[in-house]
């Protein structure tokens, strides 16, 4: 069943768990999140960077998302994911986006600011969820990079006022993970989500969270963490597999033989994942 961003978030901030945000960019995707959720009763959230609403365009990938999401008989938010463009964010809304994302991340606080509520305000207008982010999150993920340089972890006396003067429903902090693949370990500052957390009502969002060790993510869910962001994991899962398929069937013409093999090695990566978030059977 399609739900808000915020219904599933409030139910995992109340219960102490996460819920796996997966990127999406053609139909072999959604359906290993959607099975890999209805086989482990988890609640999911299905999400669209603008690089994957570019690929598929969004009439293909909303109307997907949404069949997915409506035929599921778990609680499933359709979300974009690190939105910069308010065209495109209004564009989301308007093709059923149940939560959208906007990262101003990028802009002096103020400015952060100015843009997350503007686009809070009409989001709110719909009853759709609003992510936004403070702090600037290292690495590159589609139209988004940030230098190791530059990257900023969030503050959390600037997370408190930012809450008070946007009123979003959840919040993307930077605490050590970056975007991509990992050259080095990621250090998490698992203190930082705890005074975040202390000053911060609503769910708190890890992005970058692909390679980030098992037993990091556990604890940083048990700080305050409630919606893990992961896309490069899966990328893996699903193209080394298609590869491995094609370089042992060099013959093969029919892409479903090489897809769905993918698809599969995709599933068991988002089961894995469900089950270190906690989300498992909390659908029901
Ligand atoms: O917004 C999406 C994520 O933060 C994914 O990051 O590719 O490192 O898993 P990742
Ligand atoms: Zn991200």
């Amino acid at each position: 069943m399609l739900v808000t961003g915020n219904e599933i978030l409030l139910d995992a901030q109340k219960r102490g768990y996460a819920v796996g945000a997966f990127n999406v960019n053609n139909m072999e995707i959604i359906q290993a999140i959607i099975e890999a959720a209805e086989e482990t009763r988890s609640p999911v959230i299905i999400q669209a960077s603008q690089g994957g609403i570019e690929y598929a365009g969004i009439d293909y990938l909303s109307g997907l998302a949404k069949v997915a999401a409506e035929k599921a008989t778990v609680p499933v938010a359709i979300h974009l994911d690190h939105g910069t463009d308010f065209g495109q964010i209004v564009s989301c809304i308007r093709h059923g986006f149940s939560s959208v994302m906007i990262d101003a991340s990028k802009l002096p606080l103020e400015e952060n600011i100015a843009e997350t509520k503007k686009i809070t305000e009409i989001a709110h207008a719909v009853g759709v969820s609003v992510e936004a982010e403070l702090g600037k999150i290292g690495g590159t993920e589609d139209h988004i990079s940030v230098d190791e340089a530059d990257a900023t972890y969030t503050d959390p006396e600037e997370a408190k006022y930012f809450m008070e003067k946007t009123g979003v429903d959840s919040l993307a902090i930077a605490v050590g993970t970056a975007h991509g693949v990992y050259q080095g370990e990621p250090n998490i500052d698992f203190d930082r989500i705890t005074e975040i957390a202390k000053l911060v009502d609503v769910p708190l969002v890890l992005h970058g969270s692909s390679g980030v060790a098992y037993e990091d993510l556990k604890e940083a869910i048990s700080r305050g963490i409630c919606k893990i962001n992961i896309d490069t994991d899966l990328r893996a899962s699903f193209t080394n597999t298609a590869i491995e398929y094609a370089k042992n069937n060099p013959d093969n013409i029919d892409p479903r033989k090489m897809l769905g093999p993918a698809r599969e090695a995709m599933k068991a990566t988002i089961k894995e994942k469900m089950e270190v978030f906690g989300s498992v059977g909390k659908a029901d």
